[in-house]
């Protein structure tokens, strides 16, 4: 026997559906909001991933990076938004000068350690608006990704935010953080350690050195901001207090990613003491150059769809929502079957089909697999008569019905 891959998973059935089912929902709120989607492929030339200034683990330790046949460097995508950003400078998606909001949703792959809720290979729905800066283009993604959560019927959010400031606010706050953990560095964990010189910012979301007492005087990028940053920053909590989006400051949020600057947030959820983040984003406003593009800023968030379709489920008992409308047990000609098989189908009434004769105890028992609302038997004496034997599975009631009044009989019972 085959095995799947570490840290993969596969979905069938019920699941499969309800889990596209919510994609659609998740869809429908973003189109509410004027987003278009967006595809880029699963693998792209390696540098638009690794590239200079981006040195998270995510991007160092965890990307998934080959060569193909002819030796090109290739890497599949541990995030969507480098490829969009590609995608929009390689076909000059902005040469009309309006903002561009797109969406996107798609796999992704990251080479980490498998838990509850973290996969190698998992989807994200994203969005991201390339526009200049502007706070009401931060505020309205803020609001799109609560929107998503609440219309999946989830509570107990909250947005957690915190501002980077520019790049220049960044990199002095990046110098006070290292001048302040090089102080305490032997108490450091070892991961720390390590990234006391590679990644400073990230040592302000370790578990581990969080709990330690010299963490609690640790220096604040939102003390930090200059002017324009401390404003902008002020003006996208202004929104979110007036459009009641349930939020606290976390001085600590720096998020995975180094290409953020000014604005950075994580959307999370307490459901059944379940706490998750469910997505985050950000600004990025150099990205789009750093990739070959012209001066314009970008903004965005991803969602990790299997997280929140964890949560979707425990607030939605409702695996079993959608049943097969009929299932015909055909004790007949099965092309005369046929002919009403597809007679339902033309009219979107979903239905299958034996498609072998096998014992009639042997028909029902598969028929009754598929859990359908109505059982229609089909047998010579019912085609010779032009009618049907309709059952309903639930409340056992069954009667004969004329084909020519079939499709109005059970358009009028099927909810
Ligand atoms: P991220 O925080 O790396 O951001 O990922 C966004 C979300 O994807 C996380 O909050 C989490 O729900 C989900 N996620 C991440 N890793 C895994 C995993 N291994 N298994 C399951 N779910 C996971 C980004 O990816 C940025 N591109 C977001 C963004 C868009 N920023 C600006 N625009």
């Amino acid at each position: 026997m085959f095995i799947k891959p570490k840290g993969t998973y596969d979905l069938y059935e019920e699941e499969l559906e309800l889990f596209q089912k919510l994609i659609d929902i998740v869809v429908n709120t973003a189109k509410l909001y004027n987003f278009r989607p967006i595809k880029t492929p699963l693998f792209e030339y390696s540098e638009v991933f690794h590239r200079k200034n981006e040195q998270s683990d995510m991007v160092k330790k965890e990307t998934y990076d080959f060569l193909d046949k002819a030796g090109r460097k290739l890497t599949l995508r541990p995030e969507q938004t480098a490829g969009i950003v590609r995608s929009f400078v390689e076909n000059k998606l902005y040469v009309d000068n309006s903002i561009k909001k797109f969406y996107s949703v798609g796999t992704n792959y990251r080479y980490e350690r498998p838990q509850k809720g973290r996969f190698r290979e998992f989807y994200q729905f994203g969005v991201e608006v390339f526009a200049d800066q502007n706070y009401i283009i931060d505020f309205e993604i803020i609001k799109l990704l609560f929107d998503i959560a609440t219309n999946l019927g989830l509570n107990d959010l909250v947005i957690h935010i915190n501002s980077l400031g520019n790049s220049n606010s960044k990199k002095t706050y990046n110098d006070k953080l290292y001048n302040y953990f090089y102080e305490y560095k032997n108490e450091l964990c070892k991961d720390c350690m390590t990234r006391l010189d590679s990644n400073t910012l990230r040592i302000l979301d370790c578990k581990i050195c969080s709990s330690k007492e010299f963490f609690n005087n640790t220096p604040k990028s939102i003390d930090n901001l200059d002017s324009d940053s401390k404003n902008y920053f002020d003006s996208v909590i202004k929104l979110l207090e007036k459009f009641n989006i349930n939020y606290v400051i976390d001085n600590n949020l720096v998020r995975g990613l180094d290409y953020y600057s000014e604005i950075v947030y994580e959307l999370k959820a307490n459901v059944s003491g379940l706490n998750a983040t469910i997505g985050g984003g950000g600004r990025y406003n150099s990205l789009v150059s750093e990739l070959g593009g012209p001066d314009i800023c970008g903004s965005g968030f991803a969602i990790g769809l299997e997280r929140l379709f964890e949560l979707y489920k425990t607030q939605n008992n409702n695996l079993q929502e959608k049943r097969l409308d009929c299932y015909m047990i055909s004790l007949t000609n099965i092309e005369r079957s046929y002919e009403i098989v597809n007679l339902l189908r033309d009219n979107n009434i979903s239905v299958d089909i034996n498609h072998i004769q096998k014992s009639f105890k042997a028909l029902l028992k598969n028929a009754l697999n598929q859990n359908p609302k109505y059982l229609l038997f089909y047998g010579d004496n019912e085609y010779e008569k032009k009618e049907i034997s309709v059952k309903n599975t639930n409340t056992q009631k069954q009667e004969n019905i004329k084909i020519s009044n079939l499709i109005d009989y059970l358009k009028g019972v099927i909810k």
